[in-house]
């Protein structure tokens, strides 16, 4: 998808609301957007293996997995320029340009090849993402439909606080909405049947009472 196809209303949404906000964004979400590190301690990336991220932001998540992986090649993807170019400076501060490719794009109907160079990924990770993507479903088949043979895809976002008080879920819930976040309820579900579809297992967790869910779609049986 070139730049002039992406949805325009949602790619200026996502440019208005992280235009100021990217300055702080990874110093403030630190302390919320729970289970992105053990995400990354979870990839289990292969020597010389290719990561993309969907919804790559600020690039916080790229540049720790990077550190991590050093003989892995890392991709991201986003649709906000103004989080774009917060995650190229992190790069080039980072060192880390020669190995990461970023670009602006539509997670829910990219065309890889076309923007990368490659058709597929070992690992394709999704972060506090699918709750902020209309349409998220099909960025879940989008990203099985990216992923190699023995690929795995991490998904790590906002549970439904199960097992927290009332309270905390309607204050969360309502703050989440002024900056267009909205948990996905039916996340293990629509897992669950892509990974069947696909013919892939799934690894599902709670963690922190419901706050937070992290999943994997392993290798196909
Ligand atoms: C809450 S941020 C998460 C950023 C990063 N993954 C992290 O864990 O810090 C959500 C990101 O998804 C991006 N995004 C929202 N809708 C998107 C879409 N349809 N395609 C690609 N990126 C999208 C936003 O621009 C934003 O950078």
């Amino acid at each position: 998808m070139s730049t002039s196809e992406l949805p325009a209303s949602h790619a200026e949404l996502m440019d208005g609301v992280y235009r100021w906000q990217r300055h702080f964004y990874d110093l403030t979400r630190k302390y919320y957007l729970l289970g992105r590190d053990r995400l990354i301690s979870g990839l289990d990336v292969p020597a010389g293996g290719t990561v993309l991220e969907l919804g790559c932001g600020t690039g916080r998540n790229i540049v720790l997995a990077a550190r991590r992986y050093p003989g892995a090649r890392f991709f991201g993807l986003d649709i906000s320029a103004e989080m774009l170019e917060t995650a190229s400076a992190a790069m080039v501060r980072e060192g880390l340009s020669s190995r990461v490719a970023l670009a602006r794009g539509d997670a829910t109907d990219f065309d890889a090849k076309a923007l990368f160079g490659l058709e597929s990924f070992d690992r394709i990770f999704v972060s506090y993402s699918l709750s902020m993507i209309p349409g998220w479903e099909k960025t879940v088949s989008a990203a099985l439909a990216a992923l190699s043979p023995d690929g795995s895809l991490h998904v790590v976002d906002f549970g439904q606080q199960e097992a927290l008080p009332g309270w905390f879920r309607t204050l969360l819930r309502g703050w989440l909405r002024k900056f267009h976040v909205e948990p996905r309820e039916s996340l293990r579900d629509v897992l669950e049947s892509e990974s069947a579809r696909v013919g892939a297992s799934l690894r599902f967790r709670t963690l922190y009472r419901g706050y937070a869910w992290l999943a994997v779609v392993g290798q196909r049986s």
